[in-house]
């Protein structure tokens, strides 16, 4: 089970991150064009791939061997422990805050906006904490 879940972690990233990028790229360039229902969708999965995410994440933080309590002072292991969990969650709450935003907006431009700012910040945090995985893991 474990195996499984972290291959799903592991590929659901790209979709997540592809997602992410349609949407900010969308939401960037859309200018005073209208705020359709192809923007909510896309908008929308990007948000569920992210729920997913998290909730394959929560599971694994509790069955993942790299997530040891036990070993707080190995900086490769705490990085599990602390960092990813953390920056990820806040991340997440970002891209949720930016749906319920651009949900609840009144006009087009405010929703797109809500879109570019918040995913965007959530990317940034999402790219910050792939990119520790590289210096706080020996392999
Ligand atoms: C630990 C797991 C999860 C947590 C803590 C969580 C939390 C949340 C929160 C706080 C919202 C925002 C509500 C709002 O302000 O509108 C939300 C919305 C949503 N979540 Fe999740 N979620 C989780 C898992 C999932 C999963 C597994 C899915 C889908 C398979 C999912 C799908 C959605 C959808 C579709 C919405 C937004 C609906 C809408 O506003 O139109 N979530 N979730
Ligand atoms: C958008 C959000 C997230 C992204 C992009 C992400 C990305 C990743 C990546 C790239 C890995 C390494 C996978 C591998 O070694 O093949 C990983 C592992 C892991 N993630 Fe996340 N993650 C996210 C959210 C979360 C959350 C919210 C949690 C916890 C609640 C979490 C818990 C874990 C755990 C426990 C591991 C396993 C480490 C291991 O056993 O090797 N992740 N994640």
């Amino acid at each position: 089970m474990y195996t499984a879940l972290l291959h799903t972690h592991s590929t659901l990233r790209y979709v997540v991150l592809v997602l992410l990028l349609l949407s900010i790229f969308k939401a960037l360039t859309a200018g005073s064009r209208v705020y359709t229902e192809g923007d909510k969708k896309l908008n929308l999965f990007t948000l569920i791939s992210s729920h997913i995410q998290l909730l394959v994440g929560l599971v694994l933080y509790f069955v993942s061997p790299m997530v040891d309590f036990a070993q707080m002072s190995n900086k490769f292991i705490r990085y599990w422990n602390v960092e990813h969990i953390a920056i990820m969650i806040i991340a997440l709450v970002l891209i949720t805050v930016g749906y319920s935003k651009s949900k609840k907006a009144k006009d087009s431009h405010a929703k797109h906006k809500a879109i570019a700012l918040f995913y965007s910040l959530g990317l940034l945090l999402i790219m910050v904490g792939i990119f520790m995985i590289k210096d706080r893991n020996p392999w």
